[in-house]
């Protein structure tokens, strides 16, 4: 049993298996035979970082953009054009800096020869601007929203999500950053200058073909498209130089399918500050992190204590993501992390009227490939799932459910809330779980509750963010009145 290549398998030889005589991790590896291995970063390629958008106006508390999808060629490897999506270039996007409060105004305009939308992930805005799979951008076309920003400070993106080609738009590169400023005194002590000691770091695996593109249909994979190639901020074989000092690196992992648990291979500890919508409410010494396809985690790391001038951020198997260098920086470090762990940054809390609530919404997630469910159904773009009042609490439970075959990991994301996790299969979640979160990760048999607010109206899509199930029908929709 044990030497099994279930790769080869058929779909039909898997279903008649005598499941019965499997162990727990021949059973547990089943779902995971999509994973295509992760090739070591030998780090050749020096990253860069995507340029801060500049605003069309700003006047006042009000802001206006532009946002362009369009196409483009990015030369991966020396010598070869690649056929790429970006937002305002040729891959990935800018960052989009906006301030609570503020009134913004963005003009979408789609230059693709393809149908797009412009989600923003994690972004609290009403359901109408969100940007979900009906809000479609035909080629040429252009459309101007406006809302308010209103939450505090946050590490978020945008990237599109026509129904059913997310994924194969993401894969091509369009993926860009939003980060929301606030006035949050404590975190002023924090690094924050762009760049310079805060760096962004998206994260994506893709498969190249002979030709060096990125050929999707080929790759393809029902189950979560991974590659064997890891790129940071765009960049193949990535390496990262800098000073050795106290860092905050902001990382998004906008990879199609795979998940990360990174670390340093050195084994420093270093100290988790943000989750997807915002502060933890302290700093949390960790050694790892995991992160799931859309999460966002930002963390400190004092590269001062690196004893020489290399450290390698690595993925759990040991696999180099990250080749990091070290520049001796004859200042020394001015902020060191003591002071840093006892900073107070937030003040969220599960309250103990969430703690009783009934649970008043159940998601199901379910099956593989094709088969992908959310509470037994499709995707139905004429059907709404669920019903909820604005500025409401209610406490929804997810579930993971297993099957005889095991199951497989789902990341469940919903649009327009950032959401309190009040428990883990029936256990106060670990620290690293109690910030505001858009998007959690589910273990086959996992269950979760999580209290859950709206402060817009409209229509939100909830799915899971594994972009291949989501394009194959794991996803509902709330109508928020
Ligand atoms: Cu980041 Cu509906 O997605
Ligand atoms: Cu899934």
């Amino acid at each position: 049993m044990k030497d099994m290549d279930h790769s080869k398998m058929s779909k039909e030889a898997m279903k008649n298996m005598d499941h019965s005589k499997m162990s727990k991790d021949d059973i547990k590896n089943m779902g995971h035979d999509n994973i295509v291995p992760l090739n070591s970063s030998k780090g050749k390629n020096e990253i860069t970082f995507p340029e801060i958008l500049k605003p069309a106006s700003v006047n006042g508390n009000n802001v206006s953009y532009t946002i362009t999808a369009q196409q483009g060629k990015t030369e991966f490897y020396p010598g070869h054009k690649s056929n790429t999506f970006g937002y305002n270039g040729n891959l990935l996007g800018p960052v989009v800096k906006l301030k609570n409060g503020q009134h913004v105004t963005i003009n979408l305009v789609n230059h693709l020869n393809e149908d797009t939308t412009f989600h923003f992930h994690g972004l609290e805005i009403p359901g109408d601007v969100d940007g979900g799979p009906e809000q479609v951008l035909k080629p040429g076309e252009e459309k101007t929203i406006s809302f308010k920003v209103n939450q505090e400070a946050a590490t978020l993106w945008f990237h599109p999500h026509p129904s059913p080609h997310t994924a194969e738009q993401v894969y091509k590169g369009l993926a860009g950053l939003i980060y929301i400023e606030d006035n949050n005194n404590n975190a002023k002590k924090l690094p924050h200058e762009y760049g310079v000691n805060d760096f962004p770091l998206i994260i994506q695996d893709k498969s190249f073909d002979s030709n060096k593109q990125l050929d999707y249909k080929k790759v393809k994979n029902d189950d979560g498209t991974t590659g064997h190639t890891v790129l940071v901020n765009g960049k193949v074989d990535p390496k990262f130089t800098f000073k050795k000092e106290l860092v905050r690196l902001r990382i998004l992992d906008a990879s199609n399918a795979r998940v990360y648990k990174l670390k340093f291979d050195n084994g420093m500890k270093f100290e988790h500050i943000a989750s997807d919508g915002g502060y933890l409410n302290k700093p949390d010494k960790v050694s790892e992190i995991q992160t799931a396809p859309s999460e966002r985690n930002e963390i400190l790391v004092d590269f001062s204590k690196v004893k020489g001038n290399k450290v390698n951020l690595i993925n759990e198997d040991g696999k180099v993501i990250l080749p990091i260098h070290l520049i001796n920086s004859n200042k020394g470090t001015k902020k060191s992390d003591d002071k840093i762990s006892n900073l107070s940054l937030n003040n969220i809390h599960v309250s103990p009227k969430e703690k009783e609530m009934k649970i008043t919404k159940k998601v199901v997630l379910a099956g593989m490939g094709k088969d992908v469910t959310i509470n037994g159904k499709k995707f139905d773009k004429n059907r709404i799932d669920f019903n909820q009042k604005v500025n409401k609490t209610e406490i929804w439970e997810i579930e993971n459910k297993k099957d005889a075959m095991g199951g497989m990991e789902h990341t469940f994301h919903i649009h327009g809330t950032q959401f309190k996790v009040i428990s883990v299969d029936g256990k106060t979640p670990l620290e690293e779980m109690q910030g505001y979160k858009d998007t959690i990760s589910l273990e086959p048999g996992q269950k979760v509750k999580i209290a859950v607010k709206f402060n817009h109206k409209g229509i939100y899509m909830y799915h899971c963010h594994t972009l291949e199930h989501e394009d194959n029908g794991m996803m509902g929709q709330i109508k928020v009145s």
